[in-house]
């Protein structure tokens, strides 16, 4: 019999070491807010995004005259113009320009799985666009959570279940791990009001103290735009 595809779900970027090897497909989730603010950024014409991890490679970045977004525990850094709110990226400022991203916990998970072949940007705004190219390429995928500092993170986690379900129910792939049924129930439970069911997570009651509740709406509102963000070589570039 010929095996199905996998979907699979990693939750935190320190587990990934354990599932890379199986897979040539891996989409990174960071819904509140880095992947969304990329998937919008590209959404509103920003050619190029170069994902970096730490805080010295975006100052070297910036030094060299780019413009560079910088996040820490929900803030812009201080002496950057641009941070991670997704919103702030709606309209044309950086339209055709290329953007250094540094965040807390996205980059770090985007850089983690630099190595993939196909490297994919998802969040709940690109949802539907993402599931059927994935369809389309029919190759195993892992869906890898940014998490939070390394530790489970709801919201990821609720968003790859909705991948893993759109993916399981063409019978065109299959799951062996615990994590994606995890997931995919946690999506059930939550799909009626994703912004009701995350009320006690530890993100959004960060953001919410920062008032980012607007960003949280705006994140958790699926299919806003068919945009793909794919790695290539250093940066990521729409599919
Ligand atoms: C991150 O990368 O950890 C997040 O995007 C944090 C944030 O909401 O800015």
């Amino acid at each position: 019999m010929i095996e199905k595809p996998k979907v699979e779900v990693c939750f935190t970027p320190n587990m990934f070491p354990l599932y890379a090897e199986d897979f040539e497909v891996v989409v990174v989730i960071d819904v509140l807010r880095a992947t969304s603010a990329i998937c919008t950024a590209f959404h509103y014409g920003v050619d190029k995004i170069i994902p970096v991890s730490t805080l010295d490679q975006a100052i070297e970045y910036k030094d060299k005259g780019y413009y560079v977004a910088a996040e820490r525990k929900g803030k812009i850094v201080s002496g950057f113009e641009f941070g991670n709110s997704p919103l702030s990226y709606t309209n044309d400022k950086l339209k055709d320009q290329t953007l250094v991203l540094t965040t807390t916990n996205g980059t770090k998970a985007i850089n983690m799985a630099k190595d993939i072949e196909h490297l994919l940007i998802g969040s709940f705004l690109n949802l539907d666009a993402i599931c059927n190219y994935l369809i389309e390429l029919n190759k195993s995928v892992l869906i890898l959570g940014s998490g939070w500092e390394n530790k489970f993170c709801l919201e990821d986690s609720i968003c790859a279940g909705a991948i893993s379900e759109q993916l399981l129910k063409t019978n065109k792939f299959e799951s062996n791990n615990d994590s994606t049924i995890a997931a995919k129930y946690l999506f059930l439970s939550a799909k009626s009001n994703y912004f009701g069911y995350l009320k006690a997570s530890s993100h959004r009651k960060r953001l919410k103290k920062l008032n980012l509740n607007e960003d949280i709406k705006y994140c958790l509102t699926p299919n806003q735009t068919d945009v793909i963000p794919v790695r290539e070589d250093y940066y990521l570039k729409k599919l």
